[in-house]
């Protein structure tokens, strides 16, 4: 029998209770041994739960119990938390978490003193929820050198302009209406300013790329004030509107790495992932490119990710899965803006000349006294110049994901 620990019981840490406590038979059949939870670290009281006796506020419950062998930390943010996995990892307890924000802030950190300890630090569900992704670049893509990610990495933000797409929603319905089917962050505005998507990529690009990208060196825009005519006009110009994250090997040993509104061909398999479905598309020499899809968000898909992972930690007591990266540093990740990428620009229909007299335009697309175009592949910085020298300040950018 092998003791575990959840510390938090929000949205992810009741699901995994819910997994662990439902599925026991099944999870003791595929991991050869018992699961026992033990301990659910949370500082409320939870009266009314059919495993009550099993809460505690004290972390030295969990910390010194040296019967429990697998902690899973969902209580998010990176303060308490990485003080916790620190104690656990440092302690000989493997750990498994669904924290974007502490594996994108702390990874290579938590990866080094688990492999020095000879444990594990596994977090499958800390991107793209229950979709496996980490595993699969860890593992199956291994004998690949990869060369670029692209997804869409958030869930609440995709739900969001799906809405604005199919149903004419406005962006604050659809906004409300994500938070009240629970698929937001408490503050919202990890999700529709790109934030929890840049943790995404951070943590995608560390794995791929071998070195630890930090979530202050990703270019991050989000979706806020997205203008329903701008996706009309995008439709128009044969493109759906995404909030994509990307991660880019330049060469040199640097990559450039962004989230950002994009656009991408109707015909690409990304702009058919729809609502709260994710997708990370991953390029390698050998594979080409692949693509792992599903459902991003959510108690129980991500619970499920979580609960795997505990299966492996259990299967593997003795032994290190391979998964690792170094630390990174500054210069590592170009500021995508110096990068030469394609755009499509709107601005008012009243600069349709200027904008073609100054820039290699190749679609044009007019609407209700808005102008959209497309540009040969160019530096954003160049673009602002550009825009800036002609008067033209009212205007938005969106990246052509090819
Ligand atoms: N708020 C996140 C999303 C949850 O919408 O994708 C999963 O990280």
């Amino acid at each position: 029998m092998v003791d575990v620990a959840i510390i938090g019981h929000g949205v992810v840490g009741s699901g995994v209770a819910e997994i662990i406590l439902n599925h026991k038979d099944l999870l003791t059949e595929k991991a050869k041994n018992e699961i026992n939870l033990k301990y659910i670290l949370d500082i409320r009281d939870f009266e009314n739960v059919p495993y009550a006796d099993k809460f505690t506020k004290d972390f030295n419950d969990i910390l010194n119990d040296d019967d429990v062998r697998v902690v899973i930390e969902t209580a998010g943010g990176a303060t308490f938390a990485y003080d916790y996995v620190k104690a656990c990892l440092l302690k000989g307890k493997s750990v498994v978490t669904s924290n974007k924000e502490l594996v994108a802030a702390k990874g290579a950190e938590l990866l080094k003193i688990a492999m020095d300890n000879n444990i594990n630090f596994l977090f499958e569900a800390s991107v793209g929820g229950g979709i496996p992704v980490l595993r699969p670049i860890a593992q199956c893509l291994a004998a690949n050198d990869l060369t670029e990610i692209t997804g869409i990495l958030n869930g609440t933000t995709n739900f969001i302009l799906t809405k604005m797409i199919k149903d004419n929603m406005q962006f604050s319905d659809a906004l409300s209406m994500a938070q009240r089917l629970g698929y937001a962050e408490r503050d919202p505005s990890a999700d529709i300013d790109g934030h929890d998507a840049a943790r995404k990529i951070c943590i995608l690009a560390s794995l791929a790329f071998g070195k630890h990208v930090y979530p202050d060196q990703i270019k991050t825009d989000g979706i806020r004030g997205m203008l329903l005519s701008d996706i009309a006009l995008n439709s128009n110009m044969g493109y759906v509107t995404k909030l994509v994250g990307n991660a880019k090997v330049l060469g040199n040993g640097k990559i450039t790495a962004a989230v950002s509104p994009a656009v991408i061909k109707k015909s690409d398999i990304i702009s058919s992932t729809e609502d709260v479905f994710n997708i990370i598309k991953v390029r390698g020499d050998a594979i080409g490119d692949v693509a792992f899809y599903g459902r991003g968000a959510g108690k129980l898909p991500t619970a499920s990710a979580v609960v795997a992972d505990v299966l492996d930690c259990i299967k593997h007591l003795h032994a290190r899965k391979y998964l690792f990266w170094d630390e990174g540093d500054k210069d590592y990740v170009v500021n995508p803006d110096t990068v030469a990428f394609s755009y499509l620009v709107i601005t008012d229909a009243k600069n349709s000349d200027a904008v073609k007299s100054e820039f290699a335009v190749s679609d044009v697309c007019e609407e209700n006294g808005n102008v959209a175009f497309t540009l040969k592949k160019t530096a954003k910085c160049d673009l602002k110049a550009k825009m800036e020298k002609l008067g033209i300040n009212d205007y938005r950018i969106f990246r052509v994901i090819d």
